[in-house]
């Protein structure tokens, strides 16, 4: 039998993104489950999606826990929950290095432009403030810099003339959505290899 892949979701928002992948899981086009979805914020929509799917929904609170205390317990949770792939999907914190390096090579993350371009918050705001003809998003393994690990998928979206922030945030969302769950599949697959700074992607 071929090997499912526990997935453990980190959220703080609205999870579109989580749910696309949810969706593609269901379609069977990911051979996967998601195992736990876990939030920093107790009333985020994610958790509501998760919950619609009878998905566990955990949220953990930040309240009076330094970085390292909070990554204990997510990491707790995330092991109760045997999750082996680790997706963060708008999780609006950032990870500490010993939880990233625990667990280096199993945890991926969304980024809504083009990397190494415009990391950080607001990076579709960025990308049009700049003025770039091209933006995007990019899957890649997170390390322990913000916005930086290797690269596994990057879908370009070109910026159009009449595009205000919020049409080009919303045209990068629609790339999200179908590179997340590509990203994913690809590691279920057991494609990805991390050769230094960069993902060799088997065929
Ligand atoms: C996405 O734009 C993602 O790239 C960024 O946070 C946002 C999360 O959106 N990391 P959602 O919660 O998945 O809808």
């Amino acid at each position: 039998m071929v090997q499912v892949t526990n997935i453990g979701v980190l959220v703080s928002g609205r999870g579109s993104n989580l749910q696309s992948i949810i969706d593609s899981i269901n379609r069977k086009e990911i051979n996967a489950k998601i195992t736990v979805v876990i939030s920093d914020v107790e009333d985020a929509y994610a958790l509501e999606r998760a919950r619609k799917h009878d998905i566990p929904a955990v949220f953990v609170n930040p309240k009076g826990k330094d970085r390292e205390k909070l990554d204990e317990e997510i990491a707790e949770t995330l092991r109760e929950h045997n999750a082996d792939l680790i997706v963060l999907a708008g999780y609006m914190r950032i990870l500490g290095k010993d939880f990233v390096r625990k667990h280096y090579g199993r945890v991926m993350n969304i980024h809504p432009a083009l990397l190494p371009s415009f990391p950080g918050l607001h990076a579709q705001k960025q990308a049009f403030e700049y003025g770039v003809k091209v933006s995007g998003c990019t899957v890649h393994f997170v390390d322990a810099e913000v916005d930086h690990g290797p690269v596994i998928i990057q879908k370009a979206v070109p910026v159009l003339e009449d595009d205000t922030e919020e049409t080009l945030a919303k045209r990068i969302l629609e790339e999200e959505h179908k590179s997340y769950p590509e990203a994913i599949r690809l590691y279920t697959e057991g494609r990805l290899k991390i050769v230094g700074r960069k993902v060799a992607v088997r065929k």
